[in-house]
């Protein structure tokens, strides 16, 4: 099961208390209490990134081509999920300078369950980037339909992945970014940054932890942070959170889920 996406203990970790009520506020994520506060990461988990990506390509490689598979066994909570972006994506194109819709980028998009369903519609061309060749293929032929609206699936992996200079009117990364190091989701958004187009902003939603431990998965080789430690991570990449929210009517076994938009602390 892909704990990326439900919480593995199966204990209900989504406690109303935890919904900040101002969620439909800024978020200020230069907050001193980030700097201050202490995570407790796990140190040798981390230590060797080769091994962390390759068991992660490995686990992955066995898994079904289909939305179950991407979301662990939960392939019946894609409809709610996908509500949850749709409106969440219209309230930041009620911000100044609101995004273009001219191109998105899916990130660790599996077989492009949000490219079929969230972002293909509204967008005139979407790229994918996916680290597993089969899932890639999965997309290609899921998603053929879309004729050239389709832009380029890249198999590769988002610590190595570059994406073309303004190219991107919003960049999507969902149930992915726990696969990836700590220092390598800040440069993951350091070149995403670059990759925006003028308005542009980066969209993450990701499972987090109620405290502040980070949960590790050896099964899958991934972590699942702390809402704190993320914003963090966002600090050091230069990030500002425009809009959070967390995601509703998902089932209580599973983690709270987040969506943040990130902009560039720096306008270029
Ligand atoms: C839980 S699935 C989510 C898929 C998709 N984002 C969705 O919500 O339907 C995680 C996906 O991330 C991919 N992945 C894992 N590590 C990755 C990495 N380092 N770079 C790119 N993709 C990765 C996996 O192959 C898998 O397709």
């Amino acid at each position: 099961m892909a704990s990326n996406v439900a919480n593995h203990d199966g204990s209900a970790t989504t406690t109303p208390a935890e919904t900040n009520p101002s969620n439909e506020q800024p978020v200020n994520n230069n907050d001193q209490t980030v700097n201050d506060s202490e995570v407790f990461a796990p140190d040798d988990f981390l230590a060797d990134s080769n091994s962390y990506y390759n068991n992660a390509k490995k686990y992955w490689s066995n898994v079904s081509p289909t939305v179950d598979g991407m979301l662990g066994g939960f392939g019946s909570i894609s409809f709610i999920d996908i509500r949850g972006s749709e409106q969440f994506l219209k309230h930041l194109y009620k911000q100044k300078p609101a995004p273009g819709r001219k191109r998105a980028l899916d990130c660790g998009a599996g077989i492009g369950r949000i490219s079929k369903n969230l972002l293909l519609p509204l967008f005139d061309h979407v790229d994918l980037v996916e680290q597993d060749e089969q899932f890639c293929q999965t997309a290609r032929t899921e998603l053929a339909d879309y004729g050239s609206k389709l832009g380029t699936v890249f198999n590769e992996g988002l610590q190595n992945f570059v994406p073309a200079q303004g190219r991107y009117d919003i960049i999507w990364a969902q149930w992915v970014l726990g696969h990836l190091t700590d220092e390598d989701t800040v440069k993951f958004f350091n070149r995403c940054a670059e990759a925006l187009a003028r308005g542009g902003m980066i969209v993450i939603k990701e499972n987090f932890t109620t405290g502040n431990v980070v949960d590790v998965d050896r099964t899958d080789s991934s972590v699942t942070r702390p809402l704190l430690q993320m914003k963090q991570l966002l600090k050091q990449a230069n990030m500002r959170v425009v809009k959070e929210q967390r995601q509703t009517s998902f089932p209580k076994e599973l983690y709270p889920v987040y969506m943040m938009a990130l902009r560039p602390t720096l306008k270029k």
